[in-house]
């Protein structure tokens, strides 16, 4: 896709990071949109945002784990706008657990979410896509799909399947010469509300000694590498450039390369830099409970 000049986008996971900073940055392009989230409050200030720059917005509350709901939406869509060219399969939810202790409700939490999703937003919408005659599929992953890390095995399975699935995608519609393209993204750590908003299983606080609040602040500190505006215009560089997969800032470039070189050897070099993080991490709040 060359431009996205009076296109039409659909976005899931709009009302927050880097959903809502595409959907501004696609604004601003003339891109008209199609946003849906199951945060209706924060959704509604991304259409506002959006909205400044003149575009066509629609709101529908959407949780992206409820297949029927995300056809009804792609059907909704494209009588609302005429037309669909871009699917952003972007809503996720992060999950930290050892896979020993996850409950199974949990696991199906984030699959349903960060999985599922994403094969309902591309299934609901191929067709509607193929019929505008230039679509483009954008399903989000993570570096947690090119590499895995303890306490990440639900979120790497659900990046990692995403991965798979896209790729696969990808290519057959290539073999078919579909007027359609797709595009796997993995963002390396991005400063967003994930870490907030994710979930931090009790068998963790047990077995670490640290609240999971105090857990959830780390994990925000490391994610803060690339910001939401940033990303965003990567990504749309990626769709224009129609790339088979974009590594999102400098981290996630530097660690694909890391595995890439290393194949499994990667683990060790994982492992001894979480251990040193930890004794960090402990010395600092030590020293905190301290003063
Ligand atoms: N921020 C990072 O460091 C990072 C790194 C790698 C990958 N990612 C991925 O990027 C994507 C965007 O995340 P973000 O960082 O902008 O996070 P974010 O938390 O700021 O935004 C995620 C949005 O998804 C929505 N959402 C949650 N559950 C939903 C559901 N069931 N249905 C519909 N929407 C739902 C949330 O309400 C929120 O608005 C996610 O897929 C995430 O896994 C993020």
């Amino acid at each position: 896709m060359k431009n996205f000049k009076n296109q039409v986008a659909a976005i899931t996971g709009a009302a927050s990071g880097m959903g809502r900073t595409l959907a501004v940055e696609l604004a601003r392009r003339g891109c008209h949109l199609a946003l849906s989230d199951v945060n209706e409050l924060e959704l509604a200030k991304t259409a506002e945002l959006a909205g400044r720059h003149g575009v066509r917005v629609t709101l529908t509350r959407l949780d992206v784990s409820d297949r029927a709901a995300v056809f009804a939406w792609a059907d909704q869509v494209v009588q609302d706008h005429g037309k669909v060219n871009l699917i952003f399969n972007n809503a996720g939810v992060a999950l930290s657990v050892n896979a020993e202790h996850v409950k199974q409700s949990d696991f199906e939490w984030i699959m349903g979410i960060n999985f599922w999703g994403v094969v309902y937003g591309t299934q609901a919408f191929l067709p509607h896509l193929k019929a505008s005659g230039d679509g483009h599929i954008i399903n989000t992953s993570s570096l947690f799909g090119l590499m895995a890390v303890p306490t990440q095995g639900t979120y790497n399975a659900s990046k990692f399947a995403v991965r798979g699935y896209t790729e696969a995608l990808r290519m057959e519609l290539e073999l078919e010469g579909a007027p359609v393209s797709a595009t796997c993204v993995h963002p390396g750590g991005i400063a967003t509300n994930i870490a907030m908003a994710g979930k931090i299983d009790p068998s963790l606080e047990k077995l670490t000694g640290v609240n999971a609040e105090t857990q959830k602040r780390r994990a925000n500190k490391l994610i803060n590498v690339t910001t939401a505006e940033s990303a965003a215009l990567q990504i749309l560089t990626a769709v224009e450039k129609n790339a088979r997969r974009v590594l999102v800032g400098p981290d996630a470039r530097m660690l694909d390369k890391m595995v890439r070189l290393l194949g499994s050897w990667y683990q060790p070099l994982v492992m001894r830099q979480l251990k040193r993080m930890n004794a960090k991490s402990r010395q600092r709040d030590n020293s905190t409970a301290r003063a």
